[in-house]
């Protein structure tokens, strides 16, 4: 879908903007683990317990569509034993969690290359995702060895295996090509952790995002501080090129 002036709804008292789809860089598991004198396993392990935290959060605040970037394309690079408990705890959230995002009414999309996954990673999501499809409440997309790059590589060569003609492509038939065909593009994107930049995530679902970026590392982002980004959000004056 293309970028929508529209997208971002007013609550009822008109006092702040709810962004439709949030997408999130989780960053500062392994600061967060390093200033409290623990391995980066246990940062980890408190990034996905934030996560599981915060779905419901975002779901209550009116979000539609959330985006998780929990491991990038480039991640592989980390020490295995690093990588290895990612994966690991990645099984087992998915494993212990699924059951309770379907009860919520959470839709489970996954977004990244699935060929590179072990198979009991790929049969849990796949379950999660088969389970949860005819949900209708907020759409859950987890980034796992997701990498935008990729993605519109990916799509480009999906395109032609399915011989569309050069006269057909335009953005918005790339766009059904991506992982996320059936989302709206992201209103705000929040990065955790301090930086200021993109990581190669969703690169061209961000082409009209609001960006913010948190000091606060991962595993301690929630509650104040989704509010503290939504407060930002509603200032933003969004213009999408347009003289407004
Ligand atoms: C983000 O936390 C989680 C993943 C990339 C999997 P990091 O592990 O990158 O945390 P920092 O940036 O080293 O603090
Ligand atoms: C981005 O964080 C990837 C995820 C949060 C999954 P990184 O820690 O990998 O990004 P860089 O290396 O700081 O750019
Ligand atoms: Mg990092």
């Amino acid at each position: 879908m293309t970028a929508n002036p529209e997208a971002s709804k007013r609550t009822k008292d008109g006092s702040t903007t709810v962004p439709n789809h949030v997408a999130i860089i989780m960053d500062g598991n392994g600061r967060w683990a390093e200033s409290r004198g623990l391995d980066v396993s246990e940062g980890h392990h408190a990034g996905f317990e934030n996560l599981q935290r915060v779905v419901a959060d975002f779901a209550k605040r009116g979000v539609k569509y959330l985006t998780m970037y929990a491991f990038s394309t480039e991640n592989w690079d980390r020490p295995e034993s690093e990588v290895q408990g990612i994966l690991e705890l990645a099984i087992a959230v998915i494993a212990h969690e699924a059951q309770q995002l379907h009860e919520n009414d959470v839709r489970i999309k996954h977004l990244g290359r699935v060929d590179r996954l072990s198979d009991e990673l790929r049969e849990e999501l796949q379950q999660a995702v088969d389970m949860t499809a005819g949900n209708s409440g907020l759409t859950l997309g987890i980034a796992f060895d997701y990498g935008g790059r990729a993605e519109i590589a990916n799509a480009a060569k999906q395109l032609i295996a399915d011989g569309v003609s050069p006269d057909d492509i335009d953005e918005q038939k790339f766009a059904e090509y991506l992982y996320t065909s059936d989302m709206p593009d992201v209103d705000l994107l929040i990065r955790t952790g301090g930086d200021f930049r993109i990581s190669n995530f969703l690169l061209w679902q961000t082409a009209y995002s609001e960006f913010y970026s948190s000091d606060i590392w991962w595993p301690d982002f929630y509650g104040e501080h989704i509010d503290s980004a939504f407060e930002s959000f509603s200032e933003r004056q969004r213009r999408f090129g347009k003289r407004i």
